[in-house]
């Protein structure tokens, strides 16, 4: 179907044809989309990727499992991170669950390391076989092996299957979005 067509496009006086601006192609109400969007309901992980040479953990909500058989996660990066490039390279991440006691770690990895390098210094990490770090104080880990990623806007959505898991902690909740007070959509 032609743009015009498809109310792409509006008539000119002049009888030519321009394309609509994106604020003239939706009748969206913006203000209801950034409400809605935040009342999506997020758990919070901490996700690290890396291997001897270099690297990285980042607070994360974008994420979630998308199949059971086999076990796939899909995490949506942010395209300027530090972390992308490591977990392209590496092709590994693990995702962390937040204990309900750690807030103020899911705050300080939810910085971007390029303003805040030193984020990582403090942080307990140990190593799996594979060689992906793993944080010491999860509730619970799953580490993935990367198989495929997806442009998203200004984030790349990355899949990975799930290779390797530990339950470390059962003594409390994990940390949701809602419990934290944090905002990251809309
Ligand atoms: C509550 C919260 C949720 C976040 N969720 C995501 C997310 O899902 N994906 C993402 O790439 N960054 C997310 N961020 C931002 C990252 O934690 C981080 O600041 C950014 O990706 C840069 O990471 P870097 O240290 O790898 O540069 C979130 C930050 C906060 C505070």
């Amino acid at each position: 179907m032609c743009q015009r067509a498809r109310g792409l496009c509006v008539k000119l006086c002049a009888g030519r044809w321009r394309q609509r601006s994106e604020s003239e192609r939706t009748t969206m109400d913006e203000a209801a989309k950034k409400e809605a969007l935040r009342l999506f309901t997020y758990g919070l992980y901490a996700v690290t990727t890396g291997d001897d040479a270099e690297w990285s953990a980042f607070t994360a909500n974008w994420l979630g499992q998308v199949s059971f058989d086999p076990p796939l996660v899909a995490v949506s990066v942010e395209n300027t991170s530090h972390s992308l490039p490591i977990v392209r390279r590496t092709r590994r991440f693990a995702v962390n669950v937040y204990s309900a006691g750690q807030r103020e770690l899911a705050g300080l990895l939810g910085k971007s390391y390029a303003k805040h390098p030193q984020k990582l210094d403090e942080l307990r990490v140990e190593r799996t076989a594979a060689g992906c770090p793993v944080l010491v104080d999860a509730l619970a880990w799953v580490e993935c092996a990367v198989e495929g990623e997806l442009p998203a806007g200004d984030s790349t959505l990355v899949l990975g299957r799930v290779v390797e898991a530990r339950v470390l902690r059962r003594d409390e909740e994990p940390l949701t979005m809602r419990a934290a007070g944090f905002r990251h959509a809309g």
